[in-house]
């Protein structure tokens, strides 16, 4: 990709990250959760919450222990494969490891640097 393709990529990445619509934020919920995701599972259920109230879908592996549900003031953390990760997009924390917007960002970045560089 040329650097100028790879600007109006990353524009059009942004823009669509940007104006994903927002009339609440669905998560899925489960405890014991099977892990890969089976969204089709029994005891995986689906809750909305309102927008702007700094609500996060999280998922927290605790040594093959998962647990899928929605917080506010979610934390993150990682200690080998063990932790918290959080996000903020519909049914975003069906993934093993969530890739959170900033890490989005920041690869466009990096990857908008090299291509300059
Ligand atoms: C999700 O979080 C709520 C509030 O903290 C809690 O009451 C509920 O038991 C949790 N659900 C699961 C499946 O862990
Ligand atoms: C997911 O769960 C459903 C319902 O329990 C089951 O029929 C299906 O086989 C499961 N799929 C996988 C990939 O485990
Ligand atoms: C989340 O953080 C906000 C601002 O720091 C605080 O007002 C609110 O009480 C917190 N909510 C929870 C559930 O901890």
């Amino acid at each position: 990709m040329s650097a100028c393709q790879y600007i109006v990529f990353a524009c059009l990445l942004l823009i669509f990250y940007l104006t994903q619509p927002t009339v609440g934020l669905t998560c899925y919920v489960c405890a014991r959760c099977n892990d890969p995701f089976n969204a089709s599972a029994t005891n995986v259920i689906k809750q909305t919450v309102p927008d702007n109230q700094g609500y996060f879908c999280n998922k927290v592996n605790l040594l093959g222990y998962v647990v899928r549900n929605v917080t506010q003031n979610c934390t993150e953390r990682d200690i080998l494969g063990n932790g918290v990760w959080c996000c903020q997009k519909d049914l975003c924390n069906d993934a093993k490891n969530i890739v959170t917007a900033s890490v989005l960002v920041m690869a466009l970045v990096l990857g908008f640097v090299i291509i300059l560089w």
